[in-house]
């Protein structure tokens, strides 16, 4: 098949890691006889720098013409400055709003042989694989902002039918897997997250009789999350909880560097990211773990460009690459290590 794929690398450890993907999508498109056509386009810090503008036009014209966009990471110390007029990561933002890709598809799964790379306990690993579906477009990130010399203020905002659509993906997801959702909230608080129950208990009630329904205050869900990892199934929750709970996830699977993810919405045209940022403290040193923004390429083949045989190879290739001790600094546990290119090599050598 014939593919057009927007690039966005990015700042910081984003190029670097973007670079890996591409080359195992280079792989992959002569070992399955496909044509994959990239065009690197603007975000971010380095559309900042270049335009003036985190989200120039041509870079959004580039991705909605495209059949996928994989993006690498945004942001940095250079362009972080408060007072700032503009700033990296409204480019993300005002891709995903452009694209409307509403529901944040974050796997975790394990490698056991990175089992020493986390510091939980390898018990609790045991059979850790959820998927957390963070709502992407609404919430407080999206809401009215103010800031003046007294005072700053954000507005968290739901409709019942931002709601209702990102449960119905992930009840479905939860169809599809072990039957189990778990909807998180701050309901004892918001009253975004009472309507975020009231319409999740409605909607799983009346539309998906065969699903086992949990509900968890995002406090207490950070720490079930430690506790009892491999009791969870498909987590559903909004944006900025989303956020925040698989950074934290991240830590079972043993780093940062190993979480993909796909943003959809109800076109094809998927956004694909690792759930990392542009890691400034490790940037341009050959330190970055490229596995997440690979395996998010296998999402890409995946839930985009239907190529579901592709994305498993790949998956495959990284975890053979993994059991057979390829490791980055990340996830080496003082171990020795390769560079983020060599990780992307290893992964090559084992796609077949
Ligand atoms: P970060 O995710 O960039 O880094 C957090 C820590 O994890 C750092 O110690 C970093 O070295 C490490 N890390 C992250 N990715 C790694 C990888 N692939 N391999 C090895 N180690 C990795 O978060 P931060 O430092 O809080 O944020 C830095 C910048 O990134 C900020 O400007 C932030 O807004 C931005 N950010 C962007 C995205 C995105 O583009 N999707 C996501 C998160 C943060
Ligand atoms: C992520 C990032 C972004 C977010 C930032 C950079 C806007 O942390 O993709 O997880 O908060 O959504
Ligand atoms: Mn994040």
């Amino acid at each position: 098949m014939e593919a057009l794929i927007t690039l966005l690398p990015g700042d910081g450890i984003g190029p670097e890691v973007t670079r890996c993907a591409r080359d195992v999508l280079d792989a992959v498109a002569q070992r399955f006889a496909h044509r994959f056509e990239f065009r690197e386009a603007l975000i971010g810090g380095a559309a900042i720098d270049a335009t003036g503008e985190p989200l120039p036009a041509p870079t959004v014209e580039s991705c909605q013409a495209s059949d996928a966009v994989l993006l690498g990471a945004v942001g940095g110390p250079k362009w972080s400055d408060p007072n700032a007029a503009v700033r990296p990561e409204q480019g993300l933002l005002g891709l995903r709003a452009t694209l409307g890709v509403y529901a944040n598809i974050r796997p975790v799964r394990i490698h056991p042989e990175l089992a020493a790379a986390s510091p939980l306990k390898p018990e609790k690993l045991e059979g850790v694989d959820m998927l957390v579906i963070r709502e992407l477009t609404g919430g407080i990130y999206f809401g009215k902002k103010t800031r003046d010399a007294t005072s700053a203020s954000d507005l968290c905002e739901y409709t019942v039918a931002e709601i209702e659509r990102i449960v119905r993906v992930a009840a479905r997801l939860a169809g599809a897997r072990r039957g189990k959702l778990c909807s998180v909230d701050k309901a004892n608080v918001l009253e975004t997250s009472r309507r975020w129950r009231d319409t999740t208990d409605r909607v799983v009630g009346d539309e998906f009789p065969g699903i086992e329904l949990e509900t968890l205050l995002v406090d207490a869900a950070a720490m079930h999350l430690l506790s009892r990892p491999a009791d969870f199934d498909v987590i559903v929750t909004e944006n900025m909880f989303g956020d925040i709970l698989t950074d934290e996830a991240s830590m079972l699977a043993g780093s940062l560097g190993m979480l993909p993810s796909a943003s959809l919405g109800d076109s094809t045209v998927g956004l694909y990211e690792p759930i990392h940022g542009s890691a400034p403290d490790i940037a341009g040193r050959g330190l970055a773990n490229p596995c997440a923004m690979i395996a998010s390429a296998a999402m890409m083949l995946r839930h985009s460009l239907g190529l579901p045989a592709e994305a498993d190879a790949v998956e495959g290739a990284i975890a053979n690459a993994i059991a057979d001790g390829a490791r980055t600094a990340d996830i080496a546990a003082g171990g020795s290590h390769i560079s983020t290119d060599e990780m992307a090599v290893e992964v090559i050598r084992n796609l077949t």
